[in-house]
């Protein structure tokens, strides 16, 4: 039997809306299911203005655009993450500083943030690991104390909640990814979520995403016809991508509740493993309500999680490992970083198991990964 990593869940109205999209001859961006989109994640998760967008690493950009980043800016984000968060600051001609993650959930430390803080520090990033949120009040306050602006990378945290607040809410930009490995998705696309209550930006932000032009302005009717008016490019996503999205945010709760009992199954399945002090399982800490985007364990050492991963990927589970660290990475090293500057991260990333988490996981597929584990596991 073959269990994927992931797959994604279709709530069965994706056709529909995708042929509806095709009828209403619409099918470039800001049409009627993007509006639709938008308006769902406005309403929904309470953010002021929401951008749909071609995909989580352009929401970033953007987001990296409008938060002024320019050559000698220094930004706070973890190396535990992915290539897109770095490149959207290396984009700007601003440096990435890569701080620790805590052992205990892989999101940013923010007594490591306050050590990295220089001169130049100008932005703060932190990534919302497996949907599970960083400690937002505490990145929040030394944003605030040192002027610094925020920006959540939020690509694996649609419809998580930290104190009771959507996440991507938080900080000045919120960035989503609706990639097909994503709880929600529509094979590529993301969103900017601003939260500043300043036209402004807006108006920079809709030209950024429009080509540098004022199309969205001429969209709404607030003028009669749209010129260039900034630098910009393409962010807008086709119609029928929205389509397949609006599809998948009217099954979102089902979609959660899904996800949520395979991660139950999971856990409960490694807690005697643990017990036996073999490896760790990801802890969820009290004010978060995760999205269950993913299912991890951390193992003693680099030796017993490899032996784990092969034994499960040749029993056709494709448990697979999770991000390789930014500053250990060719491009981390051409910075000047050695792995040993964060062995926390170094350390976890070598570690680290995920098993497969899908929301259309059946119970024949979670009962054979189950089998497969007990029977990899228990031989250790
Ligand atoms: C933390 C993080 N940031 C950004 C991205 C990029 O999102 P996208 O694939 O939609 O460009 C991802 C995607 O996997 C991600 O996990």
């Amino acid at each position: 039997m073959n269990i994927p990593g992931h797959k994604p869940y279709f709530s069965g109205k994706e056709k529909a809306y995708v042929l509806d999209a095709l009828e209403r001859g619409s099918i470039s961006g800001d049409g009627y299911y993007t509006e639709q989109v938008s308006a769902f994640i406005e309403n929904f998760f309470g953010v002021r203005k929401v951008l749909m967008t071609t995909s989580g690493t352009h929401a970033l950009e953007m987001a990296a655009i409008l938060s002024g980043l320019e050559s000698g800016d220094e930004v706070i984000m973890p190396s535990f993450a992915f290539s897109s968060t770095a490149n959207a600051v290396i984009l700007r001609g601003a440096k990435p500083v890569f701080a620790e993650v805590k052992a205990d959930d892989l999101n940013i430390d923010p007594d490591d943030i306050e050590r990295k803080l220089t001169k130049k520090t100008k932005v703060i990033i932190p990534v919302h690991y497996a949907g599970v949120a960083c400690e937002m009040d505490k990145i929040i306050a030394i944003a605030q104390r040192f002027h610094l602006k925020v920006i959540e990378d939020a690509a694996q945290g649609v419809n998580a909640k930290y104190k009771g607040q959507y996440l991507g809410t938080f900080a000045d930009f919120g960035c989503y990814s609706f990639h097909g490995t994503k709880n929600y998705t529509c094979g590529e696309g993301g969103a900017l979520l601003i939260n500043q209550d300043k036209p402004v930006t807006i108006d920079q932000a809709e030209a950024i995403r429009q080509k540098g032009t004022n199309r969205s302005r001429f969209l709404r009717g607030d003028i009669n016809q749209y010129n260039w008016v900034d630098t910009g490019s393409s962010y807008s996503p086709s119609d029928l991508l929205m389509a397949v999205l609006l599809a998948q945010f009217e099954d979102m709760q089902e979609i959660k509740k899904k996800r949520k009992a395979v991660y139950r199954v999971y856990q409960s399945v490694f807690k005697p493993y643990e017990k036996r002090g073999i490896l760790r399982s990801m802890r969820i800490p009290e004010e978060c309500d995760p999205n269950y985007h993913l299912f991890w364990v951390l193992f003693d050492n680099e030796e017993m999680r490899d032996c784990v991963l092969a034994a499960l990927n040749q029993r056709g589970v494709a448990a697979s490992f999770h991000y390789l660290p930014l500053h250990s990475s060719p491009m981390g090293k051409k910075m000047g970083y050695q792995p040993h500057d964060l062995p926390v991260t170094e350390k976890s990333a070598k570690c680290l198991l995920r098993l497969p988490l899908f929301g259309g996981m059946t119970e024949t597929e979670i009962d054979y990964t189950v089998q497969c584990v007990e029977t990899v596991i228990g031989a250790l």
